[in-house]
């Protein structure tokens, strides 16, 4: 890769979040980045601020029948149904071959149908040397408590990220669910919960019809929608949100090149993570920590951290 055409030598692209220093505020989102090793030769991991792995649960999961995918305007609509391999088989066979990797920062997704689903995934991964920190996912129907969310009920939330905090030392970073009504609430729970991050948004709820058959497009009929299509109220709700908590906020929703990333970083988001441009290009997030430096030359910013918060409301 060669280096960005006004590199500047006083530049300065770092973020802390959390207490971990990101060279970089770009992380890839988790789902659309597999556990980063298939990564590996596509893009220069070293070259980002980090990237979350695949959410994993305490047993290996197959997923949703297809068709799981399906392009909409502007966006992308998926249901995958959260398959993974399992956070045993992460730890045997996926993080030996990160821990290869120099100078790369590991994010390690987690989800459940039960707060004890959340507790024993976190106890595995536990054991898993070279995790910076977990990403708890909560846009997860909660089976104990008749199928909602976990991330739209307050005392859910509050529940699960409870136990999690018990549960490990590393830094915890709550995955909000974008399908509340009051998004500065749940960061609130989740912060006063010891969250010592939030990250946001996940999909929205949403759906596909084919006029011609008259079904879903997407077997599972309701899917996660993503991409530049949510990017203006994702902007809005990291906006929100981070007026309501002190704890960092890592930004995300149709992130596509360097402008939105400082768009959503005047919103207040300290990092942000990219998905579903990953699925148009694979070299996506590399390209847009280049466009990023650019911008900042061009731009006269020395510290990209200096950028958080920044909005001009008057
Ligand atoms: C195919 C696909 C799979 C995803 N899987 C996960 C997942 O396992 N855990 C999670 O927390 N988020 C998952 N997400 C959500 C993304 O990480 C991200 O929050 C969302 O797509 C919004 O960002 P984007 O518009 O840049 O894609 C997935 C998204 C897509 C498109």
């Amino acid at each position: 890769m060669t280096p960005a055409p006004h590199a500047s030598r006083n530049l300065d692209l770092s973020v802390t979040v959390a207490g971990i220093q990101f060279k970089n505020p770009v992380i890839a989102a988790s789902g659309t980045f597999g556990y980063g090793i298939e990564f590996e030769d596509v893009v220069h991991l070293d070259k980002l601020g980090g990237f979350v792995v695949k959410g994993l649960s305490k047993e290996p999961m197959a997923g949703n029948p297809p068709p799981r995918l399906y392009e909409t305007a502007a966006g992308m609509l998926n249901a995958i149904g959260l398959q993974n391999i399992g956070a045993q088989a992460f730890v045997d066979e996926k993080l030996p071959k990160l821990r290869n990797i120099k100078n790369i920062v590991v994010l390690a997704n987690v989800f459940g149908y039960t707060r004890e689903d959340y507790e024993r995934t976190i106890q595995i991964l536990n054991e898993g040397e070279g995790i910076a920190a977990y990403e708890l996912n909560v846009s997860c129907p909660n089976t104990a408590h008749g199928g909602i969310q976990f991330g739209s009920d307050p005392r859910s939330l509050d529940e699960v990220v409870a136990t999690a905090r018990h549960n490990t030392q590393r830094p915890l970073i709550v995955k909000l669910s974008p399908n509340v009504t009051s998004i500065a609430q749940m960061a609130y729970v989740a912060q006063e919960a010891g969250a010592d991050a939030i990250s946001l948004v996940n999909t929205f709820v949403a759906m596909a019809i084919d006029a011609e058959t008259r079904k879903p497009r997407i077997a599972n009929v309701t899917a996660g929608l993503s991409g530049p299509a949510i990017k203006p109220i994702a902007l809005r709700m990291v906006y929100d949100a981070a007026k309501a908590v002190k704890i960092p906020v890592i930004g995300m929703g149709g992130i596509a090149n360097a402008v939105d990333i400082i768009e959503f970083m005047l919103a207040g988001a300290a990092a942000i993570q990219i998905g579903t441009a990953s699925y148009w290009d694979p070299c996506a997030t590399e390209k847009i920590v280049d466009q990023l430096q650019d911008w900042c030359v061009e731009h006269k910013v020395e510290k990209l951290a200096s950028v958080t918060g920044g909005l001009l409301t008057d």
